[in-house]
């Protein structure tokens, strides 16, 4: 086999940033008003830390007004709500997103069903996902790291994706379910393998997509991987890494990379591929919610 194409997911994610700005920056000129975005965290769990402040970032460099609500661990599912409907009601705010996982205490579904669905930027709202799922994409917000897979996926892939076997593994609301309805929508035949589909190394071979999202370290190994296949990693899992030093961590995929590219026609690497697209499409998001509050 030839080397694989390595999918440069940072590049391709700073081209949808650059393509954010200037669109955003027209926004601003048609209507004087920026895409604004609310990003609430609770708690202080360290990997969410990091990604909300990725996230404010991200939002700041695309040219949008920017909130970050950060909340202690103590506070209550009655405060959240009341931060969710004061941001719903603000006319500056077109996305808002409330980082997961939330406290013990807070039940995530109620409060994520509160959220508006049309400022609704992680996608995860029923509305939202009853229309991806209807096939009204063009309606829906739809939820970040699917949706950068996709992008992923049409600018690695020289033709259309109708009629590709496409094998998604993981069937997670954030990530398998819409990845499914993504790749259905493009006319894929799309199977959903999961911790109890039989002989997985078999379902995984027909296919000439394979999106892992199981979070399990490396799991598919690169044998399972027909000739020529692209292989999304949605994975991000930190193992320990001895041969660094005592105490070191890597970060891996849930794909055996090293095994995977001596077959795949594509493969995303981790860190470097899907992850930067998430951010990416939030923004993305955002832009889109706030074209559709602005009129
Ligand atoms: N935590 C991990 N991934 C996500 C995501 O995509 N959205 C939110 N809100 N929280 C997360």
């Amino acid at each position: 086999m030839s080397e694989p194409i390595l999918i440069d997911g940072k590049a391709i994610a700073a081209s949808v940033r650059a393509e954010i700005t200037a669109r955003a920056a027209r926004l601003v000129r048609e209507t004087g008003r920026r895409p604004g975005l609310a990003v609430v965290l609770v708690g202080e769990d360290p990997a969410s830390e990091v990604y909300v402040r990725n996230k404010d970032k991200a939002a700041e460099a695309c040219g949008f007004h920017s909130v970050k609500h950060t909340l202690p661990a103590t506070t209550s599912q009655a405060e959240l709500v009341a931060l969710v409907a004061r941001l719903n009601d603000d006319a500056d705010i077109h996305g808002i997103l409330v980082q997961l996982p939330l406290p013990d205490h807070i039940d995530a579904s109620t409060v994520l069903r509160l959220i508006r669905p049309d400022k609704d930027v992680d996608g995860f709202h029923p509305v939202n996902v009853g229309l991806l799922t209807a096939g009204e994409r063009a309606s829906a917000l739809v939820p970040c790291t699917p949706a950068g897979s996709l992008v992923l996926l049409k600018r690695t892939l020289p033709g259309p994706l109708a009629g590709l076997e496409a094998v998604v593994i993981g069937r997670s609301n954030i990530v398998g379910k819409p990845m499914a309805s993504l790749l259905l929508a493009e006319s894929c035949t799309v199977t959903i393998a999961h911790s109890r589909t039989r002989d997985l190394p078999a379902v995984v071979r027909r296919a000439d997509i394979v999106v892992a999202a199981v979070g399990r370290p490396q799991m598919v190994r690169g044998d399972w991987i027909k000739p020529g296949t692209t292989v999304i990693d949605v994975g991000i899992n930190r193992i320990p890494a001895p041969d660094r030093g005592a105490g070191a961590t890597r970060l891996v995929g849930d794909v055996a990379f090293d095994e995977a590219r001596t077959r795949a026609g594509a493969i995303t690497p981790v860190p470097g591929g899907v992850g930067p697209m998430t951010i990416a499409m939030l923004m993305a998001n955002t832009l889109t919610a706030a074209r559709r509050q602005l009129g």
